[in-house]
């Protein structure tokens, strides 16, 4: 593994003449073990063409806002949200004034604007045009608002002209991406996570569930795949797809929830609790589907298992136990209540009482609660909110 492995790349490429480089770059950022995606400008598609692109990349290239068959496959929005990086290379002096001005007139330049992720950008133009006071102070722009610029380079042009504007090589950009990335603070590390709802059986075509999505236990799974950690992702039914590199185990109830936990979590440095467990379950399953009875039903239920408090009480090779406590009242007494009698070592509490926030959303706000300290995260995407977690589990571990 290199520390690219499983990053997703969107390159955008723009139209000057070193983007006939950009071939060579797609197969070095997919050796370091990248997953990218080539986005083409009009005029990009002058100077290396999209099949080539497509060859290089395994995937189709995306050049148009408003292709309806491009957005039923990925829209624009989900689209920007995927990348972990966006890389403009080569970015014209054009591509670079539009950034600056927030212009958004093709799929490239709208998904610079609508992305949460990092923007790097690599350079390259003529001397003179980089040199004009107009392209300075739209790099100066971009800098401050902490687009990462890579170069230009020095050297002989591909007009004559000798100067600052050449794009960096394809080596320089692929070394520049890996340095932004994610110390390896996992590394070496097993993080068991739990995902998703439960499934409780009623008869064979009836159950008792709840609205998770799994999207906070997956972002979790993916940001400690990035710090380099091994994942056991031990998820109920959802419909989102597990990061690429986690061993996924599925399960359907809290007791085949329990059992893979309990097989897991001994061999784990942490386990977090993520699932939504369902507190109660049938207490028979009809073995056939029950029929209309009347006009009131009672069912019995009992309790299920609590998970997460079976692993915090394991006596031999007990991992480091993370909890999650959503709350829609007295957030604070309630997580550290769980912390306690749940015997965790850190919980981490959401006010689902928020609208926008937490359950099935693609936010969230979280306090993190240890025994002596605790640390509120601010509203962010699942994606970040799930990266500061795993990163304050790294300091623990
Ligand atoms: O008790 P409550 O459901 O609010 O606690 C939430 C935490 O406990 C979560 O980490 C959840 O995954 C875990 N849990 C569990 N087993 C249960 C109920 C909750 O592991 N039966």
């Amino acid at each position: 593994m290199t520390n690219l492995t499983n990053r997703k790349i969107v390159l955008g490429i723009t139209g000057g003449i070193a983007a006939y480089k950009c071939a060579e770059l797609v197969r070095r950022l997919k050796e370091a073990g990248c997953e990218v995606k080539v986005v083409m400008s009009e005029s990009a598609k002058h100077f290396i063409t999209p099949l080539t692109m497509q060859a290089v990349s395994s995937e189709m290239v995306s050049d148009s806002l408003l292709d309806p068959s491009a957005e039923a496959a990925m829209g624009h929005i989900e689209f920007a949200k995927w990348a972990d990086l966006i890389l403009v290379a080569p970015a014209t002096s054009n591509t670079i004034a539009k950034m600056a001005a927030g212009i958004a007139d093709d799929l490239l330049t709208t998904l610079l604007l609508a992305t949460p992720a990092k923007v790097a950008i690599a350079p390259a133009m003529n001397q003179q045009m980089y040199a004009h006071p107009a392209t300075q102070a739209n790099l100066a722009t971009l800098k401050a608002r902490d687009v990462l610029i890579w170069g230009p380079g020095k050297g002989e042009q591909a007009c004559g002209d000798v100067g600052a504007g050449r794009m960096l090589e394809p080596h320089e950009l692929v070394a520049l991406c890996t340095a932004t990335e994610q110390p390896q603070l996992l590394a070496g590390k097993t993080i068991t996570i739990t995902a998703g709802p439960t499934r409780e059986p009623l008869d064979p075509v009836r159950f008792i569930s709840n609205h998770s999505s799994g999207k906070m236990g997956f972002s979790l799974a993916e940001a400690a795949l990035k710090l380099g950690a091994h994942v056991n992702l031990i998820s109920g039914p959802v419909t989102i797809k597990a990061p690429v590199g986690v061993n996924l185990i599925n399960i359907e109830s809290a007791e085949q929830l329990l059992n893979e936990s309990l097989t897991y979590a001994p061999l784990s440095d942490a386990f977090i609790g993520c699932a939504a467990v369902a507190d109660y379950r049938a207490a028979n399953v009809a073995t056939q589907k029950m029929k209309k009875q009347g006009d009131e039903l009672t069912l019995t239920l009992v309790k299920n298992p609590d998970v997460i408090a079976a692993v915090a009480n394991l006596t031999q090779n007990r991992p480091y136990t993370v909890g999650f406590a959503a709350e829609t009242q007295n957030v604070e007494s309630y997580a550290k209540g769980k912390l306690k009698n749940k015997n965790l070592d850190m919980i981490c509490a959401n006010d689902v009482s928020q609208s926008g926030l937490g359950f099935n959303s693609d936010h969230n706000a979280l306090t993190l609660y240890w025994q002596n300290e605790q640390l509120a995260l601010a509203v962010n995407s699942k994606t970040r909110i799930a990266l500061e977690v795993i990163k304050q589990l790294a300091k623990q571990l």
